[in-house]
C-alpha cells in the first residue's frame, strides 16, 4: 500500500453464532493454518482476540488475496463464547466490532442465538457475512484440506453438492425471513446491500481462504476511512470482562479500538456508580503457546496499540462494568476525560419508570438490548443494572404494587443464593435466560397466567 501503515488500524471482527456452531474451531483453524504456512509467530494471541496480519491472511488465502491490493494491516478476530453475551461488543455510538462473521452450522441451521445475533447486528448496523460451517459433514463429502470453495465444490459428486446447496439455500431463506437479502458470496456484488454466505469447514479448512478474502475485501472497501486513527494517541476501548486474577486482584479485559495504552498510564473506566480513575499497574497478554507451562499465564507488556485485546491490572476496578468505556488520560485534562466517560455512560443509561420490573444483565450492552426489547413489548422497567440478581433487587421488586411487577428479569446472570431464598419469602419471581427474546416470552407467559 501507499499509505503510512501506522495510521490504519486492524478492523475488529466479531465472530458470533449459536452455541457449538464452530466459532472457536474456525479461529483455531486459522491459527493452525498459519502454523502450517510457517507463519506461527506472526499470529498473536490477545486477551479475548486473535490478530492475523495481512501477510498471513494472504498466505492462507493463496490466490484469493494479493497483499498489494490492501493497506489495512490485517484482521483482529474476537471470539464470543456461546454462554457469554456478545452484546458486550459495544462502543461509543454502537458496535465495537467493525464487521462480523455469523457462524451457522449447515445441519443445525438457524437457532435462538443465531436470531439474537442477527437482531443485534441489525440494531447496531454492523456489516457481516455468514459462515455456513461444517460443510464436511454433508454425507459423502470428499474433503480437500484448506481448499478454496470452488475447487472443493468441483470435487464433489452431484448428489453431495446438491445436498449442500439445499442447506445453503435454507440459510439464505432464513436470512430473508429476517429481512436480510442474502446470496452465496460469489454472487454478491454489493456487500453493503446483500449478505454474502460463505460455505466453510472449520475442521478441514475448506472455504477458509474465501472467508478471509471476503473479510479483507469488505474491510478494505467499505471501512478504510474508519480505520484511520492516531495510533500514538491516548487509548480508547471497551471493557469486555471484569475478572479476578490470581496475583493481580480485579482486572479488566478490554478491546482497544483507538490509540495506545501504556503500562504507566492513568485511565478512566466506567463504573457501577461513577467513573473510576486509576493507574495501570500492569498490561497483560497471554504467553505464547510454547511457554504456557510457566508459573504465570500472562506476560507483561509495556504498551499496546489499537486494535488489540489486553488485560489491564489496576487498583479500584471492582466496580468496573463489562461494556463500559475505558479512556487513557495521558496528556489530557483528567476532568475532560471523566466527562467523556460520564457522557458515554449516560448515553447507555436505561430510562426507568416509577413502577415496573427489575432488570439485571451481564453487560451494559445487554442491558441496553434488554431495555429496547422490553420497550417494544411495552413492559415498564423500575430498575436496570449490570450484575447478578442480589437480595437488594428482591427488595426493590417486592415493593411493586402490581403482582406482575413483582418480577426480576435476568439476562446472562446468576441468582445469588441468598437472593433466591429471599425471593421465595418475599413472593418475587425471578426469570433468567441466555436469550433475550426467550426471557421476555417466559415473562409474558407468566403475566398471561396471572391475568387469566
Ligand atoms: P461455544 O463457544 O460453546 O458457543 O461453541 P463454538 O461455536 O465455539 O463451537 P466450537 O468451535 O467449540 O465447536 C463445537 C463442536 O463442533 C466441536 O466439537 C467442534 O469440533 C465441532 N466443529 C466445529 N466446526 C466443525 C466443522 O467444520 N466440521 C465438523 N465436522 N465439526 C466441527
Ligand atoms: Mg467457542
Amino acid at each position: 500500500g501507499s499509505h503510512d501503515p501506522t495510521s490504519l488500524r486492524t478492523p475488529i471482527v466479531a465472530v458470533l453464532g449459536h452455541v457449538d456452531h464452530g466459532k472457536t474451531s474456525l479461529l483455531d483453524k486459522i491459527r493452525g493454518s498459519a502454523v502450517i504456512e510457517g507463519e506461527a509467530g506472526a499470529i498473536t494471541q490477545h486477551i479475548g482476540a486473535t490478530a492475523v496480519p495481512l501477510d498471513v491472511v494472504s498466505s492462507i488465502a493463496g490466490d484469493l488475496v494479493n497483499p498489494d491490493d490492501f493497506d489495512l494491516p490485517g484482521l483482529l478476530f474476537i471470539d464470543t463464547p456461546g454462554h457469554h453475551s456478545f452484546t458486550t461488543l459495544r462502543s461509543r455510538g454502537g458496535a465495537l466490532a467493525d464487521i462480523a462473521i455469523l457462524v451457522v452450522d449447515v445441519n443445525d441451521g438457524f437457532q435462538p442465538q443465531t436470531l439474537e445475533a442477527l437482531d443485534i447486528l441489525k440494531r447496531s448496523q454492523t456489516p457481516f457475512i455468514v459462515a455456513a460451517n461444517k460443510i464436511d459433514t454433508v454425507p459423502g463429502w470428499n474433503a480437500n484440506e484448506d481448499s478454496p470453495i470452488n475447487a472443493t465444490y468441483e470435487a464433489q459428486s452431484d448428489r453431495v453438492s446438491s445436498r449442500l446447496d439445499e442447506s445453503l439455500y435454507e440459510i439464505i431463506g432464513n436470512l430473508s425471513d429476517e429481512d436480510f437479502s442474502a446470496d452465496l458470496y460469489w454472487r454478491v456484488q454489493n456487500f453493503q446491500r446483500n449478505v454474502g454466505v460463505v460455505p466453510v469447514s472449520a475442521m478441514t479448512g475448506e472455504g477458509v481462504p474465501d472467508l478471509l478474502a471476503v473479510m479483507m475485501g469488505l474491510s478494505q472497501r467499505y471501512m478504510k476511512e474508519e480505520m484511520e486513527i492516531d495510533v500514538q494517541g491516548p487509548g480508547v476501548g471497551t471493557v469486555l470482562e471484569v475478572k479476578e486474577e490470581k496475583g493481580f486482584g480485579t482486572t479488566i479485559d478490554i478491546v482497544l479500538y483507538d490509540g495506545t495504552i501504556k503500562a504507566d498510564d492513568q485511565i478512566v473506566v466506567g463504573g457501577m456508580n461513577q467513573p473510576i480513575v486509576t493507574d495501570v499497574r500492569a498490561l497483560l497478554q497471554p504467553r505464547p503457546l510454547a511457554e504456557i507451562r510457566t508459573e504465570s499465564r500472562f506476560e507483561k507488556v509495556d504498551e499496546i496499540s489499537a486494535a488489540s485485546g489486553i488485560k489491564v491490572a489496576a487498583p479500584e476496578l471492582a466496580d468496573a462494568m463489562a461494556g463500559a468505556p475505558v479512556r487513557v488520560v495521558r496528556n489530557r485534562e483528567l476532568d475532560e476525560v471523566v466527562d467523556e466517560v460520564e457522557a458515554e455512560l449516560a448515553d447507555i443509561a436505561v430510562d426507568t419508570e416509577e413502577q415496573g420490573v427489575v432488570v439485571k444483565a451481564d453487560t451494559l450492552g445487554s442491558l441496553e438490548a434488554m431495555a429496547d426489547a422490553l420497550g417494544e413489548a411495552e413492559v415498564p422497567i423500575v430498575r436496570a443494572e449490570v450484575g447478578d440478581v442480589a437480595p437488594r433487587d428482591i427488595s426493590v421488586a417486592s415493593t411493586a404494587e402490581e403482582p406482575k411487577e413483582r418480577a426480576i428479569l435476568g439476562f446472562n446472570v446468576e441468582t445469588l443464593a441468598d437472593a433466591e431464598q429471599r425471593a421465595e419469602t418475599e413472593d418475587v419471581t425471578v426469570f433468567t435466560d441466555e436469550v433475550i427474546y426467550q426471557l421476555i416470552e417466559e415473562y409474558e407467559e407468566y403475566v398471561d397466567e396471572l391475568e387469566r
